[in-house]
């Protein structure tokens, strides 16, 4: 097991140089490769931003005030998937607090964390600007209305199973 995840992180940094290479001579390199290092990994892992420093030349934490000023960068593995659950007023009246509930304990995760699996990452959100449809769920870029409680195993494909 040890040896894959050696063998894993091998290949990321292999990746990461592919990257830096292709922005090395640009004018302004920063963004657009870690962009492209977050869209890889879904996140930007700490080892792959030294790879960056030491090629480019930058300070590390001239790179994490850039990853933390930007928000499409994340310094935390992301899920495969975006689950937002909307808890803007609308929804929150139509029941989105047993919504997030029932999410939560489906899939083991709290908000604003990715599963286990690395499938799902769970945020709320304050409206999806659905309001109509509340309760609403967004996963990636889908929309799921008018939520109950007994839908949700449905909407996660039931791969995820209650804790009885
Ligand atoms: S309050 Fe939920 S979509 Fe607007």
């Amino acid at each position: 097991m040890a040896e894959q995840r050696t063998e894993s992180l091998k290949l990321d940094l292999d990746k990461v140089d592919q990257i830096i290479e292709k922005y090395r001579h640009d004018k302004a390199p920063y963004i657009p490769l870690m962009q492209e290092i977050n869209d890889e990994y879904r996140y930007l892992p700490e080892e792959a931003l030294k790879r960056v420093s030491k090629a480019l030349n930058i300070s590390l934490s001239e790179l994490y005030s850039l990853a933390t000023f930007y928000k499409c960068f994340s310094l935390t593995p992301r899920g495969e998937h975006e689950l937002q659950v909307c808890l803007g007023t609308a929804c929150h009246v139509r029941g989105a607090s047993q919504i997030l509930e029932k999410i939560t304990r489906n899939l083991q995760v709290e908000p604003g964390k990715t599963t286990d699996d690395g499938k799902y990452t769970v945020e709320t959100v304050n409206c999806l600007g659905a309001c109509a449809l509340g309760p609403l769920v967004m996963i990636d870029d889908k929309y799921f209305g008018n939520l109950t409680p007994d839908k949700i195993d449905k909407m996660l494909g039931g791969n995820h199973e209650e804790d009885k």
